[in-house]
């Protein structure tokens, strides 16, 4: 098949690079011209683990393609993917703009019958309404089908998931057109549902949704735990084996954050108020999840009478390990939080300082060596579990701080082996470890 995706996001670019690696030509397109030069030469605009390499591999079999030019792109394409971002407005809504400028270019450029995919995460009802917009728009009477293929893909593990995913959702609006979806993405080898299109709008909203108040439970089961003397942890090992409830996303922490969750979570709670409905269940997984991004900060404070010129060290800002991105992560509310509390802070992350620096605009230092940032440190505050934070040998804390005083917001450790290395350690939903310690 001749595919071409609109759009070179995490989304659109692991897309078009896993189509062609299963045989498919592929031409990707974007606005940004710097970007399509530098992806043209089989550099990635992103951060993700085995991407390069397919990238390369790929454009070398000539089976992938990158262009500014929508004309050139377009052309040639039997289906066109639509993976453009879809960031929040003001109001949580989901906004469309990139959405609908795409669907215009398919219209101005479409020169053959064609089948238009939406991958971008689009409120339920979207998918038939860009369906009008390039029907309106194109002029030489091409007959435009419209599918939902919504994605599952996590940042950091996207090559993985995109060919080890759990299904792939096709909803479409007749069968022949579901039939090239699902021949299209046979070499993947994975369950293929096939539905109507608002329902498969629906599943990813859902999904996300579903999985953020995973989150959220557990993390509220943590503040509770906290209350009661019991371990978070020993309690999701155990809600983990009963099938019905799944042992994966029940690790708490301080909060979900990323591109998706918060933006998605905020979407369906607009969207179900738009037609009259009151989600009030994800309103609350909301709350939760904002207020457990601040937690560690309550915790500090009531360690240290006050943080005027105390050393912290925070360690990792990017709202998950394995990726570079910022976007929600609790760090953007943390470390300026900390620093107008009279901090001094030294904020550690091996790959998301460049753009720690362009979005948090409070004056710290950056390092990208974990024991600098620890070095004559106060406390170390963790913020993402990245594996040479987790890795760590817990005696560098004593070694290299002054107190050895841990804020685990990811429980990267067990409590055994912080007792043992002689912490103050403070984690979510577990007792708080203080030895003789400090003043
Ligand atoms: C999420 C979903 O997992 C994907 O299935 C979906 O395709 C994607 O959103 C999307 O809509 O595009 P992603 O945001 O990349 O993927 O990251 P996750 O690995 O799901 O983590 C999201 C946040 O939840 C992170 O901040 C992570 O630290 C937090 N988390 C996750 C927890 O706090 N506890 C857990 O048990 C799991």
């Amino acid at each position: 098949m001749r595919i071409t995706v609109i759009g070179t996001g995490y989304v659109g670019l692991v897309t078009g690079v896993a189509l062609s690696e299963i045989g498919h030509v592929v031409t990707c397109i974007d606005v940004d011209p710097v970007k399509v030069e530098k992806l043209s030469q089989g550099i990635p605009t992103i951060y993700e683990p085995g991407l390069e390499e397919l990238m390369k591999k790929n454009m070398k079999a000539n089976r992938l393609f990158f262009t500014a030019k929508h004309q050139e792109g377009l052309q040639e394409a039997e289906v066109v993917y639509i993976a453009v971002g879809t960031p929040q407005r003001e109001d949580g809504s989901a906004n469309l703009n990139y959405v609908e400028q795409a669907a215009r270019d398919i219209a101005a450029n479409v020169s053959r019958d064609l089948i238009v995919v939406i991958k971008s995460t689009v409120p339920v009802g979207t998918n038939l309404y860009i369906k009008d917009i390039i029907n309106s728009y194109t002029k030489n009477g091409h007959q435009i089908k419209i599918a939902s293929n919504p994605e599952f893909l996590r940042e950091g593990s996207a090559v993985k998931d995109t060919f080890h995913g759990d299904r792939i959702v096709i909803g479409a609006e007749d069968e022949e057109t579901a039939n090239v979806l699902a021949e299209i993405n046979a070499p993947f080898h994975m369950p293929i549902v096939k539905t109507d299109i608002s329902s498969a709008e629906m599943i990813k909203y859902a999904s996300n949704a579903f999985l953020a108040t995973k989150i959220s439970f557990i993390n509220e089961i943590a503040n509770i735990c906290e209350a009661l003397g019991a371990n978070v942890e020993e309690v999701a090992k155990g809600m983990g084996f009963d099938h019905r409830i799944g042992s994966q996303f029940l690790r708490a922490g301080i909060g979900y954050g990323g591109s998706c969750f918060p933006k998605d979570t905020n979407a369906l709670v607009q969207l179900a108020g738009n037609h009259h409905h009151e989600f009030n269940l994800l309103k609350s997984v909301i709350e939760v999840n904002n207020h457990q991004q601040i937690l560690l900060v309550d915790k500090i404070l009531s360690r240290f009478d006050s943080l005027s010129g105390k050393r912290i060290a925070v360690l990792g800002l990017a709202f998950k390990p394995h990726t570079d991105d910022l976007r929600e992560s609790p760090s953007l509310v943390m470390v300026p939080k900390l620093a107008r509390l009279g901090a001094d802070i030294i904020a550690y992350d091996p790959i998301a300082v460049d753009n720690a620096k362009r979005q948090i605009d409070t004056e710290i230092e950056y390092t990208k060596d974990l024991s600098e940032a620890l070095q004559g440190a106060d406390c170390a505050v963790i913020i993402t579990d990245w594996p040479d934070v987790k890795n760590i040998e817990l005696t560098a804390y004593r070694r290299l701080m002054k107190l050895p005083i841990v804020f685990d917001g990811r429980n990267c450790y067990p409590l055994d082996a912080v007792k043992q290395a002689g912490l103050e350690y403070y984690s979510i939903g577990r007792p708080n470890q203080t030895p003789e310690l400090i003043s």
